[in-house]
């Protein structure tokens, strides 16, 4: 029995090298899904702090007349299966997770801030990063979202500090993926304000 399970999985192994058409399917395959409720929502990623990290967008409220629509810092990170496709392929594989989590800039007291809300701290006068304050998240799944532009799924877990919720409903088309699709550089993604995927592209 051993031999047998040995032989057909040398065989197989052997059959994939020399064919080379399995690069593009296995990496497809190896990248970890979202969990989504019977309902079709989706679950709340694990770990997503412990993804690989792609970049940080900061649109300040001092920047943007005082009320920006999101005047936090955007911590974006990808799954990290779906970054080593990316490496390999230059493409976002299906079923690729990309979260954005909003970090609030440091506040300190009245007298320490300056009026365009930022600090001055031994690096430099800046922003720096205080508490988190919301999570999103994009999914990519042709098969799932089909009737999205690029298979394409947008999600919020809450715009505001955590507890965030444990799933979510995704948007309606208009809301989200219209933007992603008409600005963003890369198959719906704003690769041009993260160093780390243009770096990473083959
Ligand atoms: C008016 C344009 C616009 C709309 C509408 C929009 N986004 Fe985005 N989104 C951006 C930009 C620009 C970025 C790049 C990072 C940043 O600046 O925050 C981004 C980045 C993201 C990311 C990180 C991955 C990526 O694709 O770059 C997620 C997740 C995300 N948005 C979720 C959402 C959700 C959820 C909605 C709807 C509630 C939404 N977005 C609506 C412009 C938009």
């Amino acid at each position: 029995m051993r031999t047998y399970l040995l032989s057909v999985a040398l065989a197989g192994s052997m059959l994939a090298g020399v064919a080379g058409l399995s690069v593009t399917m296995a990496a497809d395959e190896a990248v970890s899904a979202a969990k989504f409720t019977a309902d079709g929502q989706v679950m709340i990623p694990e770990n997503w702090r412990q993804w690989t990290y792609v970049g940080t967008p900061l649109t300040p409220n001092a920047l943007n007349g005082g009320e920006a629509p999101f005047p936090e810092f955007h911590n974006v990170y990808i799954e990290p299966s779906a970054f080593a496709h990316w490496q390999k392929t230059g493409t976002f594989a299906n079923g690729t997770q990309i979260v954005k989590e909003l970090v609030l800039v440091r506040q300190k007291d009245a007298d320490d801030m300056n009026a365009d809300g930022s600090t001055g701290e031994v690096s430099g006068v800046g922003y720096f990063q205080g508490e988190f304050n919301g999570l999103e998240l994009t999914v990519k799944d042709t098969e799932r979202f089909s009737d999205e532009p690029g298979g394409w799924a947008y999600f919020s877990f809450g715009h505001k500090t955590p507890p965030y919720a444990g799933m979510a409903k995704a948007f309606p088309t208009e809301s989200c993926n219209a933007c992603h699709e008409s600005s963003a550089a890369d198959d719906f993604v704003f690769t041009q304000f993260y160093p780390v995927l243009r770096a990473a592209k083959p």
